[in-house]
């Protein structure tokens, strides 16, 4: 049993089931590649990433995969003030005090995660990968790089973006998208306030015809089902995938996160309740969902406010390098949604991407017509 619609025909692919773009390679070539492979699409998570390893990634992409996967890129705030070291100077002093007590009283050594920028003249270079490589899907979050989608388009790139809010589907509309994901406060990573139910279905009458993809809080074919109940074309899953062999191969590789701190991660995520995955500000400055971890407590106990997007993150990022490598795993802030509180044992990417199409179609074809009277 399959599931077709028109999204699969949009995106060429067999099963409307889609890996969310999942920064730092955390959603990398292996994982990307088994999505692909099992008929959905995999999604490259390449924020962070400089454009040589993102060339590296589609690369090993392709040599694992002939079938069609795409590229996810965070778009950094319009007019993004320069780079790390510019932006280090921006932080005020009491800040720099917080991480080094939390250094001193945890007894961890100084580390500084990978080089990275978060500026548009960074973004443009990533991007001159993107179309290049004539990726066949471009992917983001947190805003519309409208600079960039003219000349993906004319190099036949499908262009892709999430929202969280009706008026921020309607804006996006503006710009043409193939599609939009709509994305609940469920989810994993930045979040806004709305749930799945309602938003998923009022994004659809807001931009009818253009396909909705259902993001935030789904895990299984009981959510594939229920996205298609609602009008969505298919559904783009992150915390799910983050439970699977595949996942995290290229952000260990990379140095930005060590094995034990894998294994942490992923155990999280087995172990967890429903409750167990908080919004906060403390690990990038803007709205993130994730499990609550040791630093959320220290941060509360310091009293200060989380700064503005970028300055939030080149503190926290490492700082929470730092406590990684010193095996303090317990501190560091994994991001993750809702929905691990249903999600019981590692898989491979493959089959959880055969169990989702398989169980929807069932609840589709016998369970729901069975319950019309
Ligand atoms: C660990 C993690 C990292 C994420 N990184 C990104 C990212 O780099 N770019 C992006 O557009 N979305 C990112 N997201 C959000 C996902 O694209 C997706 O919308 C979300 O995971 C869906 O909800 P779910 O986690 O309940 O499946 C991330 C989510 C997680 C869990």
């Amino acid at each position: 049993m399959g599931i077709h619609t028109e999204l699969c025909d949009l995106l060429e692919i067999k099963h409307p089931v889609v890996l969310a773009g999942m920064g730092m390679g955390i959603s990398g070539a292996d994982l990307t590649a088994a999505v692909s492979e099992a008929g959905g699409l995999g999604l490259l998570g390449c924020s962070r990433l400089n454009p040589d390893q993102i060339r590296d990634l589609i690369n090993k992409t392709r040599e694992l995969t002939d079938k069609p996967f795409g590229v996810d890129i965070l778009a950094p705030p319009l007019g993004a003030p320069g780079d790390r070291d510019e932006l280090s100077e921006q932080i005020p002093k009491e800040y720099w005090d917080f991480v080094e007590k939390v250094k001193r009283d945890l007894n961890i050594p100084d580390f500084d995660s990978p080089e990275y920028a978060l500026t548009e003249e960074f973004m443009r270079r990533q991007m001159e990968v993107v179309v290049a490589e004539k990726v066949p899907v471009f992917a983001t979050g947190l805003g519309t790089p409208a600079w960039v989608l003219e000349e993906i388009r004319a190099h036949g790139i499908k262009y892709i973006s999430l929202v969280g809010k009706v008026k921020h589907a309607l804006r996006l509309k503006e710009n043409r998208p193939d599609a939009i994901v709509a994305q609940g406060t469920e989810a994993g990573g930045h979040t806004g306030k709305i749930g799945s139910l309602p938003l998923i279905p009022m994004v659809v009458d807001a931009i009818s015809p253009i396909p909705v993809v259902a993001a935030g809080g789904i895990s299984d074919g009981r959510g594939l089902a229920a996205a298609l109940a609602l009008g969505a074309g298919g559904v783009w899953m992150g915390t799910a995938f983050l439970a699977t062999r595949e996942a995290f191969h290229d952000t260990v590789r990379l140095g930005w996160m060590t094995p034990g701190d894998r294994a942490f991660y992923q155990e999280t995520i087995l172990k967890a309740a429903e409750d167990d995955a908080v919004v906060s500000r403390v690990k990038t400055g803007k709205t993130c969902r994730v499990y609550r971890g040791g630093l959320l407590k220290l941060w509360a106990e310091s009293g200060l406010e989380p700064l503005p997007y970028q300055l939030q993150t080149v503190i926290m990022s490492d700082l929470e390098t730092a406590l990684m490598k010193a095996d303090k795993c317990e501190y560091v802030l994994h991001v993750g949604g809702q929905v691990a509180g249903m999600i019981k044992e590692l898989k491979s990417a493959g089959d959880l991407v055969r169990e989702v199409v398989d169980q929807a179609a069932g609840i589709i074809k016998d369970r729901l017509p069975a319950c019309v009277s």
